[in-house]
């Protein structure tokens, strides 16, 4: 240490032991111990405004056919210090090689974050994130990203850009596979589920990953479902309905938090102050960093808010975004905008400080290369115990949307089953949008999955029929043959992992090409058909739910896809999954959600000569299948709802019997109106779910516990609390199907 440095050093001990944190109590994984401290601010006084604005820029690494590849000029910009974080680089000898460049080769030898994408899986892929919500299941979901950041760790990452909390109202937006749905109260239970799963109690661990709560904010709204388009909406709405799962995030802990790409009422969120500095850090106490999205700083030029990218850099810093992801703009300007003193060295201090502590409480300084361990790597990724909980994890997925006559599950006597369509074979298609590292040779397809139930019991045949998007009916003739031939058809069907995801809108959100005509040529063969469906969105699937198939929703996944998705089909486990998105009949009733306003001229299905009521000519306002709703092999029976009040709570009790014959779980909700509020109210919201096992015949109760503050919602003043007065309470099996109490909280 140079003389300079170790004044330094002894100043920045001294005024950390002397002043006492002003900061209020976070969880364990936030806390920096002393020496931390005295690193970072010996660090700041030591660093140059190059590397400062290095340690604000995060790059991006490729693969080509050999590996992993970081530009040459990214390269440099390590060992000058001017790199704090790379993102797409991953395996262990890759990332100790980066890191060993900015450990040994750099000034101040400051470690570099290394961050990904691990949104469903890093190696095991589980379903996508829509379909996991359909599971209901926060245990299962906190498992799936705990895997997550095993296997991310082992292979060298310390930081995932996940978990995507937007929440979205619009299935044309191809970015819902990643979501959680539409409603908020699930959304902000998923998040902080998500967010407890990747960083575990300990960030320090070396098998925990840094979270990045996205896309703050409002990303899931954008105009027309169109990605990165506009989003405008009132404020009560974006507290009510889209900031709570972020703010879920916050709480829990989350390290990070990336702007979206969006603007919101005429300002993009990478250069929104009232976002990123007001709401985030003051109001929700937020204390890490902000990373923008890819470029998003320079993207401010096309909204029309930067003159250019230093404009751009200088918006972004005072908006209180601290890491610019992959546009340089703060490595390029941000030394000419100090010099101009357009920013002031406190400004960039703050971010620095902020990005040096995220790698302390990661303890990088410690031991840059805690997450670069060889046998970890060996060891850790896609064990035995992994994939059987992915398996399990996607037979809970499925959502059983239709069952006529029991088609499902497969009887027993099934000598011969025919597997027609396009996704049938499919082991790519499995993976979904943003599937890591996760190799689609590693999959289990759905034919895979099926020969693996049938053994020898059931010969299992195949053929394509036709392509998923285009008009070609060639095949139709050999798959209706093949048919003919079988006892019972699983018919693949849906999407292709691309057509959902970034950049994946879809106007038109029907089952694409020409698969509807392939179903209906299969069923006039009168062999009973059920449906298998593969997509990253709610469909509108009004022709194919006309016809007399059982359909099972299994969106896509991942690595055990095929045979998890086998289990259902067997019997062998029992479909519970819940739809947490609405399917619309067509893309005409988009936005189409549960939690939707009476309006001032209500329908009253009950009076369909009343015309001047809020509806269609040629619809119906119901969608096909509501928020909520999934069949099981059994049967639910709801009965005996009583509600009390006391001082401070609604409780709720309800009978539930299990009137099938096998087994079940249920999803039972428990959902409330306000009748009367002084801004106006939902005509139902989620407020509770318990999902449980029901042997068949018998009966179980089901109570939840209402505190009055669940009823608060925001009013005008943007403030939340509840008002009083009277209440409907609704329990049942969807969103649509309920008991109902009236009570009155005074
Ligand atoms: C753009 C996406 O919007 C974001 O979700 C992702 O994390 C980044 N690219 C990095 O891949």
């Amino acid at each position: 240490m140079q003389y300079n440095e170790k004044l330094n050093f002894l100043l920045v001990a001294l005024l950390i032991l002397v002043v006492p944190a002003i900061q209020a109590q976070k969880p364990v994984v936030h806390e920096l111990s002393t020496s931390d401290k005295v690193k970072i601010e010996t660090l700041l006084s030591t660093m140059t405004p190059d590397e400062k604005a290095g340690q604000l820029s995060l790059f991006l690494s490729g693969w080509d056919t050999t590996g992993p590849v970081l530009r040459a000029d990214y390269l440099n910009l390590i060992k000058e210090g001017k790199a704090g974080a790379i993102f797409n680089a991953y395996t262990v000898d890759y990332v100790r090689k980066l890191q060993r460049m900015a450990v040994e080769e750099s000034r101040l030898k400051i470690p570099l974050m290394f961050g990904y994408d691990v949104i469903h899986g890093h190696r095991t892929i589980f379903p996508i994130p829509i379909a996991q919500a359909c599971s209901w299941d926060l245990t299962a979901i906190e498992k799936s990203e705990r895997i997550a950041a095993v296997e991310a760790t082992a292979e060298g990452l310390n930081w995932t850009f996940a978990p995507m909390v937007d929440i979205s109202r619009d299935p044309r937006w191809g970015r819902v596979s990643e979501g959680a749905g539409e409603d908020t109260w699930l959304g902000c239970k998923i998040a902080a589920a998500r967010v407890r799963g990747f960083q575990g109690d300990d960030l320090r661990a070396n098998n925990t990953l840094m979270a990045c709560a996205k896309h703050f904010a409002a990303y899931g709204a954008p105009q027309a479902g169109r990605d990165y388009n506009t989003v405008d909406m009132s404020m009560i709405s974006l507290y009510e309905w889209y900031l709570p799962p972020y703010k879920a995030c916050v709480d829990a802990g989350a390290g990070s938090v990336m702007a979206s790409f969006n603007e919101i009422a005429g300002i993009p969120s990478t250069a929104n102050k009232w976002l990123m500095t007001d709401l985030l850090r003051k109001e929700w106490g937020f204390d890490g960093f902000v990373v923008t999205d890819y470029a998003s700083i320079n993207e401010l030029v096309n909204h029309g808010i930067a003159e250019d990218f230093k404009d751009a850099a200088w918006q972004a810093l005072d908006a209180g975004v601290d890491m610019d992801m992959q546009g340089s703009t703060y490595l390029n300007h941000m030394p000419e905008l100090l010099n101009e003193k357009k920013i002031t060295p406190a400004t960039i201090d703050h971010a620095v400080r902020l990005i040096l502590e995220a790698k302390a409480k990661l303890g990088l300084f410690e031991d840059p290369y805690r997450y670069c361990n060889k046998s970890r790597e060996k060891k850790e990724v896609m064990t035995a115990d992994q994939l059987d909980f992915a398996r399990h994890f996607v037979s809970q997925s499925c959502v059983l949307l239709k069952n006529p006559g029991q088609i499902l599950p497969i009887p027993a006597k099934v000598k011969t089953i025919a597997i027609i369509g396009p996704l049938g074979d499919s082991r790519k298609e499995m993976l979904g949008s943003w599937s890591a590292a996760g190799s689609w040779e590693k999959c289990v397809s759905l034919f895979d999955g099926v020969k693996k139930m049938a053994g020898d019991k059931m010969e299992v045949i195949l053929e394509k029929g036709c392509n998923i998007n285009d008009y070609d009916k060639s095949g139709f003739d050999a798959a209706v043959r093949l048919a003919a031939k079988a006892d019972y058809v699983i018919l693949a069907l849906g999407e292709s992992c691309g057509m959902s995801g970034e950049a994946a809108c879809r106007t038109s959100i029907g089952v694409p090409g020409v698969q509807n005509d392939l179903a209906e040529a299969i069923v006039k063969t009168g062999k009973p058909v059920a449906v298998v469906l593969f997509n990253g969105r709610p469909l509108a699937l009004t022709k194919l739910a006309s016809m007399p198939v059982a359909i099972l929703e299994t969106w896509f996944g991942g690595t055990e896809a095929g045979d998890g998705i086998a289990d259902v089909l067997s019997g062998k486990v029992n479909p519970a999954g819940k739809l947490t998105m609405t399917f619309p009949r067509n893309e005409g009733q988009i936005p189409l959600f549960y939690n939707g306003k009476n309006t001032g001229r209500p329908l009253d299905p009950a009076d369909t000569a009343d015309e001047y009521v809020s509806r269609y000519l040629d619809c119906s306002n119901d969608p096909l299948f509501p928020f909520g709703y999934g069949l099981s092999y059994t049967r639910f029976s709801y009965s005996g709802l009583v509600t009390k009040v006391d001082d401070h709570n609604i409780s709720i009790a309800v009978q539930v019997a299990n009137t099938g014959d096998r087994d079940g779980e249920e999803v039972v909700q428990l959902y409330v109106r306000d009748k009367v509020g002084t801004v106006t109210r939902p005509v139902k919201e989620l407020k509770g779910f318990q999902k449980v096992l029901i042997k068949k015949g018998e009966t179980q109760a089901v109570s939840f516990n209402l505190p009055f503050d669940d009823l608060a919602f925001y009013h005008p003043d943007l403030k939340k609390y509840w008002d009083p007065g009277e209440f409907v309470v609704y329990v049942g099996t969807s969103s649509a199907e309920t008991l109902s109490g009236s009570i009155t909280v005074k």
